[in-house]
C-alpha cells in the first residue's frame, strides 16, 4: 500500500524546533528529501512515521511497548499528546528502555512492566536496517535486550523508518549489536567472531555512550542492563539471518544479538515519494 500523505506540507511547515535533538543524528548523514514542495529534514521524516504509527494503530485500552531512539521519540511524542487530549484513554505502555521510561514520565504516560503485563497489543520502535523481508538489525542505540524482550511479547510490531534504513541485505550497512556479559568478554567477543555464521566479521567492543556504536569516551559501554555489547562488522550481506541469530543466541556468554527476524508485523517507511506501508 503506497499513498502520498496530504498532511506532508502541513507537517512540514510546523516548528522544528520543538523536535529532540536525536542522539543518533551524524550516525547516518542527514538526508534532506523534497517533497510537497517543502524539503524536509530526516527529523521531520522520521516525526511523520512516529505519529502515523500511533494514529493508525494505537486505539484506547491497549498495551502498548515503547521503542528506544530518535524515530521511536516521535511515536512517544503523539502518545503523550493523544493522552493528554484525551483522544486516547486507558492506555497502559511498557518501556525498552531508561530513556523511553524517562521521556514517558515526562508526559505522563502511564507505565507497566512485562511483570504484571506479558501480552501486548503493539509494539511500535525504530530500526538501524530493514531487509526485503522486514527482518531488522537493532540494537545501534543500545536498548536491542529490553526491545527484544518487550517487542516479541507483541500481537503487532510496528516498524518506524524513513527510507535510508531500507536495505538488500543485513549487515554491511550497520554493525550488527550483541549484547554480552561483562565476565570474561575478550572470550566471548571471541567466540563469537569464530561462529561459522560471523567468519570475517571484525567485532568490536563499543566504547563511551552505550546509546552509540560511534566510541565516545574511554570506559567499555554499559547497557541498562549492566552489560556489554560488542558490535560486528560485516563487509558483506549477511546470507542466512536466522542462522546467525540462533548461532549467537546459543553462545555462552551471549545476552542477545540486534538480529529481529520474522518479528515484522508492518514497516511505515517515509521516502521521497511519500509514506508507504510494507506489509510482512
Ligand atoms: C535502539 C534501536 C533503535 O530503534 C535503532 O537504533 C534506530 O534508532 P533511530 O530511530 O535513532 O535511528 O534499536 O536500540
Amino acid at each position: 500500500m503506497k499513498f502520498l500523505v496530504a498532511a506532508f506540507a502541513a507537517l512540514a511547515a510546523q516548528n522544528v524546533s520543538s523536535f529532540s535533538p536525536s542522539a543518533t543524528v551524524g550516525r547516518r548523514m542527514a538526508t534532506s528529501i523534497r517533497m510537497a514542495e517543502t524539503a524536509l529534514t530526516q527529523d521531520e521524516l522520521k516525526k511523520m512515521v512516529g505519529y502515523k504509527a500511533v494514529d493508525d494503530y494505537v486505539k484506547s485500552g491497549m498495551v502498548v511497548g515503547l521503542g528506544t531512539g530518535s524515530t521511536a521519540y516521535f511515536a512517544v511524542e503523539r502518545l503523550g499528546q493523544k493522552l493528554e487530549s484525551g483522544e486516547l484513554k486507558d492506555i497502559v505502555a511498557i518501556p525498552t528502555s531508561v530513556r523511553t521510561k524517562e521521556q514517558a514520565e515526562s508526559l505522563k504516560i502511564p507505565l507497566v512492566t512485562l511483570d504484571t503485563h506479558s501480552k501486548l497489543d503493539v509494539a511500535i520502535d525504530g530500526a538501524d536496517e530493514v531487509d526485503p523481508d522486514l527482518n531488522l538489525v537493532k540494537g545501534g542505540g543500545g536498548a536491542l535486550l529490553r526491545e527484544k524482550m518487550v517487542e516479541v511479547c507483541a500481537d503487532k510490531f510496528i516498524v518506524i523508518v524513513d527510507e535510508s534504513k531500507l536495505c538488500d541485505g543485513l549487515g554491511p550497512g550497520f554493525p550488527l549489536p550483541v549484547e554480552i556479559t561483562p565476565f570474561c568478554h575478550e572470550h566471548t567477543i571471541r567466540t563469537i567472531a569464530a561462529l561459522p555464521s560471523c567468519a570475517g566479521c571484525d567485532a568490536i567492543l563499543r566504547m563511551g555512550s552505550s546509546s552509540s556504536n560511534k566510541p565516545d569516551g574511554d570506559e567499555i559501554a554499559i547497557t541498562d542492563n549492566g552489560n556489554y555489547i560488542v558490535d560486528l562488522h560485516f563487509k558483506e550481506a549477511i546470507k542466512d539471518a536466522p542462522t546467525m541469530a540462533s548461532e549467537l543466541k546459543n553462545t555462552v556468554g551471549v545476552v542477545d544479538h540486534g538480529l529481529f527476524c520474522g518479528m515484522t508485523t508492518a514497516v511505515i517507511i517515509a521516502g521521497s515519494d511519500g509514506i508507504s506501508v510494507k506489509e510482512a
